[in-house]
C-alpha cells in the first residue's frame, strides 16, 4: 500500500541540520534552524532551568497523568506571563500543548469546529510550517500582505486594506512579535488599529506567540495580545516555551482560547480538550512542571528574567553591529533594517540561488528565503559574514 505514498517535500528549515552537520569546514556558520546560541555557539540551558529541574527530580514522587489539561499551575503561569493584568475575568482558558506546535494543531481543529468552511490568512511570508499546521479539512489557506521587500519593512497599509475586507467565516495569523522570518513587527498604534478592523470586520485572530521576551522585553513583546485581550470578544493564542525558556526538545507549550463569555469559554475549553485526547491524549510533563517551578518561586522567576534578557541583549547587540558592519563594508544604509527589525530573525534579500553560494563557497548556512538566526551569530564572525554576504549578492 505504501507505494500509493509520494516522498513529502523536505522542510525548508529542518532540510539545513544535516548538511550543515556533515560539513567539514572548522568555520562554517549555522544560521539556520531558529535556536539560541551563546558567542561561542552552544545552545545552552539556562541555569534557572537546571535549578528547577533538580528540585522537581527531587520532590516528584508519582508519574501518573496529570489530565487533558496538563499541568493546571503550568496553565496559570503562562496565562500571567502571556496576559499579564489584561485577563478578562473567566474569559481565557490555557491549555498545556506539545510544543508551540502542539497548540497550533489543537487550535486549528477548534477552528474547524467551530468555522468548518473558514479561510485562514497567513502574513506574506510567514513560518513555513504554519500552512502544514492549519490545513484542516476544507479550510483555505489565503495570504495577507506584510513585509516590503523594497523598504524592508511591513507595508502595513496594504496589510490594512486586505484586513479590511474580511468577514467572520475568517480567521487570521498573526505573530504576536518577533515575526518569523522577516524580524519586521507592528508598532503599538498597527496593533490597536488591527483590533479595530477585527471589532468592525469580526474575522478571527489567531496569535502564534513564539518567541515572548526576545525582542522588546518579556511585556513589551506581549502588547498585541494583552492589547486585543481587552478589546475583542474571541481570540486564540498558540504560545511556545521552546526559546524564552530554552526548553526546545521539552516540548512545552500552551493553547489559550478566549470566548465572549465565561460559557462559551468553558464550552472552547472542553472541545480543545477533546481534541487533545483525540491526538496525542496527554501533553508530556517535564517542561510544564518546570516552568511552573520557576515561575513561583521568586529567585528563581527573577534568574528566569535576567538570563532572557541577557539573550535578548545579545541578539540587539548582534543587529546592530552586524547593521554598522553593512555600512562600514558596502559605504551604503541598504542594511540599517537588520539592526531595527526584532527577534531572532532578518531576511537578507538574497536569492536561493545566492543563498547556494553563501553555503558553497563561505560554508554559512542559511533557510533557502534568506532568512538568517541572528543568534548564530558570533561576534568574531560578523565581517567575515558581511563581507561574503556582499560579494555574493553583488
Ligand atoms: C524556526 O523557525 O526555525 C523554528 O521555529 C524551528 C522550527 O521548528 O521551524
Amino acid at each position: 500500500m505504501f507505494e500509493s505514498l509520494s516522498s513529502p517535500k523536505p522542510d525548508a528549515i529542518l532540510a539545513q541540520m544535516a548538511p550543515f552537520k556533515d560539513d567539514p569546514r572548522a568555520d562554517k556558520m549555522n544560521l539556520g534552524i531558529g535556536v539560541y546560541m551563546d558567542d561561542l555557539g552552544n545552545t545552552i540551558i539556562p541555569n534557572s532551568v537546571k535549578l528547577a529541574e533538580q528540585r522537581l527530580l527531587d520532590s516528584e514522587n508519582s508519574k501518573t497523568y496529570v489530565g487533558l489539561a496538563g499541568n493546571v499551575s503550568y496553565n496559570q503561569a503562562m496565562k500571567e506571563i502571556v496576559f499579564g493584568d489584561a485577563a478578562p475575568e473567566g474569559r481565557i482558558n490555557g491549555m498545556q500543548t506539545p510544543g508551540g506546535s502542539g497548540a497550533l494543531a489543537v487550535l486549528a481543529e477548534l477552528m474547524g469546529r467551530m468555522r468548518p468552511n473558514a479561510k485562514v490568512w497567513l502574513s506574506t511570508p510567514t513560518w513555513p510550517n504554519h500552512a502544514a499546521l492549519l490545513t484542516k479539512g476544507s479550510i483555505e489557506i489565503g495570504e495577507y500582505p506584510y513585509f516590503d521587500p523594497e523598504t524592508c519593512s511591513v507595508d502595513f497599509d496594504a496589510m490594512a486594506a486586505k484586513l479590511r475586507t474580511l468577514g467572520p467565516d475568517d480567521v487570521v495569523i498573526l505573530h504576536g512579535c518577533c515575526h518569523n522570518p522577516t524580524g519586521a513587527n507592528l508598532t503599538n498604534a498597527q496593533w490597536d488599529e488591527v483590533a479595530e478592523i477585527v471589532k468592525e470586520t469580526g474575522f478571527l485572530p489567531f496569535f502564534d506567540i513564539a518567541y515572548q521576551g526576545f525582542g522588546d522585553g518579556l511585556e513589551e513583546d506581549a502588547y498585541g495580545v494583552r492589547h486585543f485581550a481587552n478589546t475583542v470578544d474571541e481570540m486564540l493564542v498558540a504560545v511556545s516555551c521552546s526559546k524564552n525558556f530554552g526548553m526546545y526538545r521539552d516540548r512545552v507549550g500552551c493553547a489559550f482560547a478566549m470566548g465572549l463569555n465565561e460559557e462559551t469559554a468553558a464550552v472552547a475549553y472542553a472541545n480543545m480538550q477533546n481534541i487533545a485526547r483525540g491526538i496525542y491524549s496527554m501533553p508530556p510533563d517535564h517542561g510544564a512542571s518546570v516552568v511552573s517551578i520557576i515561575w513561583q518561586d521568586d529567585e528563581l522567576r527573577e534568574q528566569w528574567k535576567s538570563e532572557l534578557k541577557v539573550m535578548s541583549d545579545r541578539m540587539t547587540s548582534l543587529r546592530t553591529q552586524l547593521a554598522e558592519s553593512f555600512r562600514k563594508h558596502s559605504g551604503g544604509n541598504k542594511y540599517d533594517f537588520i539592526g531595527v527589525h526584532r527577534g531572532m530573525f532578518s531576511l537578507l534579500g538574497l536569492t536561493p540561488e545566492q543563498v547556494e553560494t553563501m553555503k558553497k563557497d563561505h560554508g554559512i548556512y542559511m533557510i533557502s528565503d534568506s532568512r538568517i538566526n541572528i543568534a548564530g551569530v558570533q561576534e568574531e564572525n560578523i565581517d567575515r559574514l558581511v563581507k561574503a554576504v556582499l560579494v555574493v549578492a553583488s
